[in-house]
């Protein structure tokens, strides 16, 4: 039975009046996306071409001619028509009142993206030291000039460039976690290789980057996308020289591409490679995805890289709905090696893929912990060398005497208060300090003060990692931290020696950065920032891992640490240019290569040293190993094995393997079972696990081989079918939508070789439903009020009310939140008369002392099932329909720092001919919000999360 709502409404008035209840507003954006600006993929399949008489050319220019038709006022943002086989189209930049809809029915037209905005992945954070309090405007990243010697540009490659001998006894840090060391002490250095970063600018002027930009110089091609003043928001000023010091991102990340050798002890991965910069950030803020494609495009047709580096991204959820994902698929089939950062977003738990990484051929790369922290040595005169770290060796020359400010080991205050009057010149010293009670600024300050000059901290006891310092305005010249061991070493000498222990730092006693500090509380695990996949559809993300904190490399004008997935990604770029040298008679194709890259990874523990595996969803194939991909020889695919979720179960697959040794080879197969995580924490609530999805125990699946053994001769090849046994779950644990991971193990023994090698191969699967996930946030974890709710101004509407859109709240606007990615998402207008029964109630922010009134009133208050099908469900029109299939929304890492949509209700909407129209005024209408969980069939009504609005009349 259909009742109005002036029924409903007048039982139960008394309970429903505006709540005036504080909540968040952020920006009323529901997603990355640029207003006013779109990419159009223009339809060049075969048949449409052949049926115009057109060429992929002809064609974009009849539909751009197409849009200025429609009446439709553009400027051009970019064009697409480099490569037709990839990808023909064009960005537009058009007016607000101009729809997705309005821009997919002109003819000529395949598909229509907004242009999404994509970011430097956040938490980018230097790992200096950052004073607290003042963590708005953290002290720089410790940049200095180069020291004596060093300022020397290599201008011309085969000249003056470091030799291939520069480069043996590598002893970088990254470098020895991931067999590049041993590739470069073999003279394995990306020779012939040619390499493009995607980033943010880079300061080739740096002596370590080679000096000069063009042909003959390190950095060697490129172009500016971006220039200096584009944010992202505004008119890029594009140029042909890609340089850029205000930000230090580019330059870091080209630096651990292809750093060359110098005195300071680390290198790129692939410093013989020819390397490229295509920048597409201004100084400040973000980038835009067709920025990014123009790039891609330009990185393959004009100059020809074979392998393109990406530390970039935003949140996209999905394998197959940006054009920059269209583009890379198409990359990998003429050679191309796409390799992106996954994101710095594990804090918002699994399924948080982003876009450009996520991508059935990209590899998209997550961020370990090295086992190393980067450290110089000082020489002490009658003793051993003493490892500091710093990002630099420090700026001091000659001898110099220590001094303590306390030689009390147990002291916990140490220079927290102005040094005592009766201190020596400190001027000509190197005092050390112990860290404790206050902050680092304070004891620094403190020194200074004092006069003192050059300040080593150690570390507490007990304490293993210590923030790498910085000079920052302390006034000081140069300041290192030691370990607490190191400290108390530093102290005995002091205490024996009757003037002082004598102290040298370099130059030019400069001993390069070598592996001395061991990480002993995560070295060799995930880090903690690397984002967890997979892909709302359950497939890989992230695809492989690589160290990426604690990563010293290249800014502008010296050197500095930095942490990131970012980091991670060059990385792996680099390795594959090492193992595209080394390979080159094998020839083979991007996807083959990044199979070996990945079956050939070395597995991350969950645990510090432990003995369980780490989630797949987060290490994907595992940390790279270069060396063992260039010397293991039997190619294993696939590269993963996809389980999906218990509704679409896929227990068999075939892994062939193929011995490219000169003998013959046998396989045997295992398996080892992952940690399984939660992707809720608590029976289908949408509140994601935080700030780390919990480890539970569902015992994994088990795992049976159609041979457990097989030798294969010298080139032959063979099938082994792989059947997996699904966990079987029961409520609650099925709630909390378990993803289990873990590997097949191939090891492998040559013929007459004693040794063997393990070949691996990632799988993963959801033990429960993804169609049982959540798609519509319910909660008020994000913006302090449950969600979704229609508020003017802060007062949230818990039932029939009237706004007047000219009132000086202006017109009302709809706050909701996705707790799950969905390929339909609507938010439309429809008559007050219904009252269907939505999956979220509508009213859900009642006054507080009336809410249980509230509760009752809508049991008694008459509901229906929707129409079976979803394009039943009897609406005016549609307000927004985000058909670019949005993400899940952030919690902690977004913009505000969460992400929401807000929806204006202004009273217009579109019809079903996408015609915008304005709804009476004066009238009443309810708005229906409705999300489609993933695999859900899309035409039942019952396959969509929903809530519908309390009723509400719009007055002019
Ligand atoms: C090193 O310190 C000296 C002061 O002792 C300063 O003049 C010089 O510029 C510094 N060099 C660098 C490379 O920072
Ligand atoms: C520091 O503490 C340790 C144990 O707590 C003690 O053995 C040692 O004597 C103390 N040292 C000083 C100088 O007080
Ligand atoms: C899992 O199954 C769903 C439904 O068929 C499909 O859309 C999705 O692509 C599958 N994922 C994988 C990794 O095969
Ligand atoms: C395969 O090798 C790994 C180590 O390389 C070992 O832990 C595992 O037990 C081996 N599996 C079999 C079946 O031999």
């Amino acid at each position: 039975m259909v009742r109005s709502w002036l029924a409903t409404a007048a039982a139960v008035a008394f309970a429903w009046t505006p709540v005036a209840s504080a909540f968040k507003q952020g920006d009323s954006n529901g997603g990355d996306v640029i207003p006013g600006s779109f990419i159009l993929q223009v339809d060049t399949t075969p048949s449409t071409l052949s049926k115009r008489g057109m060429s992929p050319f002809s064609a974009l220019e009849h539909t751009l001619a197409a849009v200025a038709d429609q009446g439709v006022p553009y400027t051009i943002r970019q064009r697409f028509d480099a490569v037709p086989e990839a990808f023909t189209g064009f960005s537009l930049q058009v007016g607000d009142d101009v729809g997705l809809d309005k821009l997919a029915s002109i003819p000529g037209v395949q598909r229509v993206w907004p242009v999404r905005r994509l970011r430097l992945p956040k938490d980018v954070t230097t790992e200096d030291y950052q004073p607290v309090g003042d963590a708005t405007s953290p002290a720089p990243m410790l940049r200095r000039g180069f020291l004596r010697g060093t300022r020397h540009a290599h201008t011309k490659r085969g000249t003056d460039f470091p030799p291939a001998s520069a480069y043996a006894g590598d002893t970088f840090y990254p470098h020895i976690d991931t067999g590049i060391a041993d590739l470069h002490n073999r003279g394995i250095l990306g020779e012939g290789v040619k390499v493009g970063v995607i980033d943010s600018g880079v300061d080739y002027s740096n002596p370590i980057l080679g000096g000069c930009f063009g042909p003959g110089c390190h950095i060697s091609f490129g172009y500016d996308f971006a220039g200096d003043s584009f944010n992202g928001n505004n008119q890029p000023n594009p140029g042909p020289d890609p340089y850029a010091s205000c930000t230090d991102h580019g330059t870091h990340v080209t630096g651990i591409v292809g750093a060359l050798a110098n005195p300071y002890g680390l290198s790129g991965a692939a410093p013989a490679a020819t390397l490229g910069h295509y920048r597409v950030f201004g100084c400040t803020g973000d980038t835009a995805d067709d920025l990014v494609l123009a790039a891609l495009q330009r990185a393959h047709a004009v100059d020809n890289c074979d392998i393109i580096n990406l530390s970039l991204g935003s949140a996209v959820g999905w394998l197959d709905n940006t054009a920059i994902q269209i583009y890379q698929d198409y990359l990998a089939t003429v050679g191309v090696q796409v390799v992106a950062s996954a994101g710095n977003d594990r804090v918002e738990g699994p399924f948080f893929s982003e876009s450009p990484a996520a991508g059935l051929t990209t590899n998209a790369v997550g961020a370990t912990d090295p086992v190393y922290l980067p450290a110089y040595y000082a020489t002490v005169l009658g003793h051993p060398d003493v490892p500091y770290q710093a990002p630099m060796p420090l700026n001091v020359t000659g001898q110099r005497v220590l001094y303590f400010t306390s030689t009390n080991p147990n002291v916990t205050n140490d220079a927290c208060s102005p040094l005592p009057a009766s201190t020596p010149d400190l001027s000509d010293k190197v005092v050390v300090v112990k860290r404790g009670t206050c902050d680092f600024t304070v004891k620094l300050a403190n020194v200074a003060k004092a006069g003192g000059r050059v300040v080593l901290v150690y570390n507490s006891q007990g304490s293993i990692v210590i923030p790498q310092l910085n000079v920052g305005t302390s006034g000081l010249q140069a300041v290192g931290s030691l370990r607490y061991e190191d400290g108390i070493l530093l102290l005995s000498y002091y205490l024996q020696s009757v003037r002082g222990q004598v102290i040298t730092f370099a130059p030019p006693a400069v001993k390069p950065l070598a592996p001395y500090i061991t990480d002993n509380v995560s070295g060799g695990m995930m880090a903690t920032y690397s984002s967890y996949g997979p892909t709302n559809d359950l497939y890989l993300f992230p695809s492989i891992s690589a160290p990426g904190s604690s990563i010293l490399s290249t800014v502008p004008g010296g050197l500095g640490i930095i942490r990131g997935t970012s980091m991670a990604s060059p990385l792996v770029a680099g390795a594959y240019a090492l193992l595209m040298s080394a390979r080159k008679s094998d020839a083979m194709t991007p996807v083959q290569a990044r199979a070996l890259m990945m079956s050939t990874s070395v597995q991350v523990p969950s645990t510090f040293r432990g003995s369980t595996l780490d989630t797949v969803t987060l290490q994907g194939a595992g940390q790279i190993n270069v060396q063992r991909a260039v010397d293991m020889r039997t190619l294993v695919s696939p590269p993963q094995l996809l389980l999906n979720d218990t509704a679409f179960f896929v227990p068999s697959h075939t892994v062939t393997l193929q011995n490219l040794e000169s003998s013959s080879v046998t396989y045997t197969f295992s398996y080892q079972n992952a940690r399984t995580i939660a992707t809720y924490n608590n029976r289908y609530s949408q509140v994601l696990v935080s700030p780390v999805p919990n480890t539970i125990s569902i015992g994994g699946p088990q795992v049976s081989f159609s041979q457990s053994k097989i030798t294969l001769p010298a080139g032959g090849k063979a099938e082994v079918v792989v059947t997996f046994t699904a966990p079987r779950l029961a409520y609650p644990t099925i709630g909390l939508l378990p993803l289990y991971s873990g590997f097949v193990q191939i090891n492998s023994t040559v013929a007459g070789s004693s040794s063997s090698n393990a070949y691996t191969i990632p799988y993963m699967g959801l033990a429960g439903k993804l169609s049982d996930m959540p798609v519509l946030d319910s909660t008020s974890t994000a913006l302090g009020a449950a969600v979704p709710f229609i508020a003017a101004g802060q007062d949230i509407q818990s039932g029939p009310i009237t706004y007047s859109l000219s009132g000086s709240q202006g017109p009302p606007i709809c706050y909701f939140r996705l707790a799950g990615g969905t390929r339909r998402l609507s938010l439309d207008l429809v008559d007050a008369q219904y009252n269907w029964d939505a999956t979220i109630p509508a009213v859900q922010n009642p006054a507080q002392r009336l809410a249980k009134r509230t509760i009752s009133a809508r049991a008694s208050s008459g509901t229906q099932p929707f129409p079976e099908r979803y394009a039943d469900v009897p609406i005016i029109g549609v307000i927004d329909s985000p058909y670019y299939w949005p993400p899940r929304d952030y919690l902690f890492d977004g913009p505000n720092p969460y992400s929401d949509f807000e929806i204006v209700l202004n009273g217009t909407y579109k019809n079903s001919a996408g015609t915008v129209q304005q709804a009476p005024l004066g009238k009443t209408y309810k708005v229906l919000l409705r999300g489609q969980r993933i695999t859900a069939d899309p035409t039942l009504s019952a396959s969509y999360d929903s809530w519908l609005s309390p009723p509400f009349t719009l007055n002019p």
